[in-house]
């Protein structure tokens, strides 16, 4: 005989089943989170380049950012830098409650919006952490603004305590604001996170890691930038490792022995490359694989869409490496593990499918929360680059699903790696769910 009891515990199953499906098709239901920049200046790129929140694939993140707000100084406010894109007023687009108004589609979706970034500098974010009453009037500001449009949170990008014109005292500053923001966030259950630079220079001016790690819900790290025209030699932009510090994994691995709860931590993967210019150009005929490390001008070169001189969205790399009348020799790079490609005196370095792939097992393998990208504007969206099927089929955001694919087949790849004995059979996924499910029947009974 099916009792009451049985019947409840069995369609509990059955909910938690179907869950379980409709997770998988609004979301990544991998378990760990995928946070997507969105650098919002992208709709203003020419051509195939223009990216607008309409192009979005929220299946492919748990998170997105949206970037960038700004800080008033003479109210000590956040407000937005893009008014015509960001709000409703006077027929603007009305990015923000576009972007939030996702959430009723996709409610894995968790939308964010982000202070800061490179040019709003770093001087007057020092002058508002000095002063409790200038920060006490900037939380209550960020609570007000994140409620009125929906946000579930803010991402600070400070870029950085105490450098770029910024005061030793900002890393003790910095510490104060995020507990006060986080105390009156607490009340209303929003995120609070943070971007880090990931320069070991930057991290031991900029932050209390310890302390940051208590009020932070995540530490979204920049693993990217390592090297550039800058440096007036080649380099890869991203490495994963490197016989100095400028690598991916020191920038992770300081920050745990620095004390950040690995899980707190997300690895930034960048979306896009640096270009170089070699005083000479290469000679492919020669049989000589070009080096990184070559003494290469200070500037670069740009892309049609981003037009910035140094940097090469993926969108705009991967049409450029293909196309047949360029010649580009492409290689790869086995200490840093990550592609690059030369053309004349050309050379560009960047992050493919592979590079990608590497990044998220190192993460996986030193159990992070999740992976971050900047920016999902630069992804090969269209599907321009893909290789079309016989049925005409073909993929856009090549390296964000590489990232969604290589999360759970990593998870795999660790979990047969280890020796389990005893009760240890089932993953962390599979043990939420059980959880889930023993805490439903634990309700049902007390209930019957
Ligand atoms: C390939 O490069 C040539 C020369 O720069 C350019 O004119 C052409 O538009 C490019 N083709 C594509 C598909 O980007
Ligand atoms: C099971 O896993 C946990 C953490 O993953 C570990 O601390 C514990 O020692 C493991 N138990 C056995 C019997 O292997």
């Amino acid at each position: 005989m099916v009792s009451l009891k049985n019947f409840c515990a069995v369609f509990v199953i059955f909910v938690v089943a179907f869950m379980d499906e409709v997770k998988a098709l609004t979301g990544p239901s991998h378990g760990k989170v995928v946070v997507c920049y969105l650098g919002t200046w992208s709709v203003y790129r020419p051509g195939r380049g223009s990216f607008t929140i309409e192009h979005l694939d929220p299946a492919l993140c748990t998170h997105i950012v949206y970037s960038f707000a700004g800080l008033d100084e003479k109210t000590d406010s956040i407000k937005s830098l893009d008014p015509f894109q960001d709000l409703a007023d006077d027929y603007g687009k009305e990015g923000y409650q576009k972007l939030t108004r996702l959430k009723h589609r996709y409610p894995h979706l968790k939308v964010t919006l982000a202070i800061g970034g490179w040019n709003e500098g770093s001087l007057k974010y020092s002058e508002l952490a000095k002063h409790a009453n200038r920060r006490s009037r900037f939380v209550s500001s960020v609570v007000d603004f994140l409620r009125k449009y929906d946000f579930d949170g803010l991402d600070l990008d400070w870029e950085f305590p105490g450098k770029r014109g910024g005061a030793p005292e900002d890393k003790l500053n910095f510490l104060i604001l995020v507990k006060e923001l986080k105390a009156a966030f607490s009340k209303y259950n929003l995120l609070l996170t943070a971007a880090f630079g990931a320069g070991k220079d930057t991290i031991d001016a900029a932050y209390d890691v310890k302390g940051l790690s208590l009020y932070l819900d995540f530490i979204h790290m920049m693993c990217y930038d390592y090297h550039g025209a800058w440096d007036q030699k080649t380099g890869a932009n991203a490495p994963l490792q490197s016989s100095d510090v400028l690598n991916v994994e020191f920038s992770i691995n300081y920050m745990l022995k620095l004390g950040a709860p690995a899980k707190k931590l997300v690895l930034g993967v960048p979306l896009y490359g640096r270009t170089f210019l070699l005083p000479e150009p290469y000679d492919p005929e020669s049989g000589r694989k070009p080096k990184l490390g070559a003494v290469a001008r200070n500037i670069g070169f740009q892309g049609p869409f981003t037009r910035e001189n140094g940097f090469m969205g993926y969108n705009e790399i991967c049409l450029e490496v293909k196309n047949k009348s360029q010649n580009w020799a492409k290689f790869w790079d086995s200490e840093s593990k990550t592609p690059y490609a030369v053309s004349g005196n050309k050379v560009l370095t960047y992050d493919d499918v592979q590079s990608i792939e590497e990044k998220v097992k190192f993460a996986i393998e030193k159990d992070l929360g999740g992976i971050m990208v900047w920016s999902i504007d630069t992804d090969d969206f269209h599907g321009d680059c893909a290789d079309v099927g016989e049925d005409g089929h073909f993929e856009n955001f090549p390296l964000m699903r590489a990232i969604n694919k290589a999360i759970p087949k990593s998870i795999e790849d660790r979990r047969n790696s280890v020796q389990w004995t005893g009760v240890n059979t089932s993953g962390a996924g599979s043990s939420s769910s059980l959880l889930f499910l023993v805490a439903m029947a634990i309700a049902l009974f007390i209930k019957f």
